[in-house]
């Protein structure tokens, strides 16, 4: 099995969810890479982005990405921007065994709006419209960095969590 584990996927696709729950499965360590950037900026990502931007943003992501290289049985949930940059999908397919979660569109926006705080969808009068069309631009980049694709529609983070340790082929 690879070293970790990284999950990706859009907003509101249940990677934190689903990565905690692999991580007490599997007995390995859970981070996310948002809170790794606020960790490691002291800002929340809703800030970052909007006071100075998202390129700003994705600069600190790629960096609290790049201190990941090297750690071992880690599961490392992604921001849905993760793939955004080439050297950052390169990265995540050298260092982990990178799984890509799925969800009707429909769906991610009902979990979002329960979440909130998802500065690049607050502010766009159709986040439904917004969501669908930035799944269709980024759905390539998804593909190309994820060595599997699970389909979460309908399974809760614990079924999801199960159908990756069959698929990663490790027992719990
Ligand atoms: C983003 C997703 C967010 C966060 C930031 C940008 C994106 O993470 O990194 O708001 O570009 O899709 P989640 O996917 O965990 O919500």
């Amino acid at each position: 099995m690879a070293d970790n584990i990284a999950l990706i996927g859009f907003m509101g696709v249940g990677k934190s969810a689903v990565g905690q729950e692999l991580a007490e499965l599997l007995d390995m360590r859970y981070v996310d890479l948002d809170e790794e950037v606020e960790r490691r900026s002291g800002r929340t990502v809703a800030d970052i982005i909007g006071n100075d931007g998202e390129d700003a943003f994705r600069k600190e992501e790629h960096d609290a990405l790049m201190a990941m290289k090297g750690v071992r049985g880690h599961i490392i949930s992604c921001g849905g921007g993760i793939v955004l940059r080439d050297d950052n999908i390169r990265l995540l397919r050298r260092i982990a065994m990178v799984v890509l979660l799925t969800a009707r569109p429909e769906e991610l926006i009902k979990r979002i709006e329960t979440d909130g705080g998802r500065p690049l969808l607050e502010g766009t009068g159709d986040p439904l419209a917004r969501s669908e069309q930035m799944i269709t631009e980024r759905m390539p980049r998804y593909r190309r960095t994820a060595h599997h694709i699970v389909d979460t529609s309908g399974l809760d983070p614990g079924q999801v969590a199960a159908r990756i340790i069959d698929i990663v082929g490790v027992s719990p």
